[in-house]
């Protein structure tokens, strides 16, 4: 559950929240409109801890990760939309970029000496990258974004 309690919060001399609050349950599919500059990035940034609201609180659920998919397309040109995905996704980001550079370092002959350590490390983190659903949310974001039409 993510809540917000009360939030007030300016920008410049522009007000975009005055004590505004809302919850958002567990499985639910929320979306969320609003004209140009009202303040609809503001409020996913403060969901996220990027930036503070003047007053009020922001509660998230214990042990929640939040994705967010930035509307500026700047960011994510060069990278696969399902990287950018797999970024929203908390810790397992973490973990996928590290299976992910010791899947090079394997196939690399300068670190052969170091081989026996890659190799047991590897193991470690596959395992990590598994037990935090990693695998099942590489598919699950595939499966999004095919629904999306992006290729
Ligand atoms: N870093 C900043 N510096 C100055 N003004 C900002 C900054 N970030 C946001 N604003 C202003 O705060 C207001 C809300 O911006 P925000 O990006 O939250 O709107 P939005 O609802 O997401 O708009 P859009 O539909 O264009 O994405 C706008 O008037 C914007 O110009
Ligand atoms: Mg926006």
């Amino acid at each position: 559950m993510i809540r917000l309690d009360n939030i007030s919060k300016q920008i410049g001399r522009q007000m975009l929240f005055i004590e505004a609050s809302a919850a958002l349950q567990r499985g639910e599919k929320i979306g969320l409109v609003g004209p140009n500059g009202a303040g609809k990035t503001t409020l996913f940034r403060m969901m996220t801890q990027q930036e503070q609201p003047d007053k009020g609180l922001v509660i998230a659920e214990r042990g929640l990760s939040i994705g967010f998919f930035s509307q500026d397309v700047g960011e994510i040109s060069g990278r696969s939309a399902v990287a950018d995905v797999m970024d929203g996704a908390g810790a397992i980001s973490g973990v996928a970029a590290e299976l992910k550079a010791l899947k090079i370092a394997l196939g690399d002959p300068d670190q052969a000496d170091e081989m026996d350590q890659l190799i047991e490390r590897f193991g470690e983190v596959q395992a990590r990258f598994e037990e935090l659903g990693g695998y099942a949310q590489e598919g699950r974001a595939r499966e999004v974004q095919a629904g999306l039409n992006f290729s």
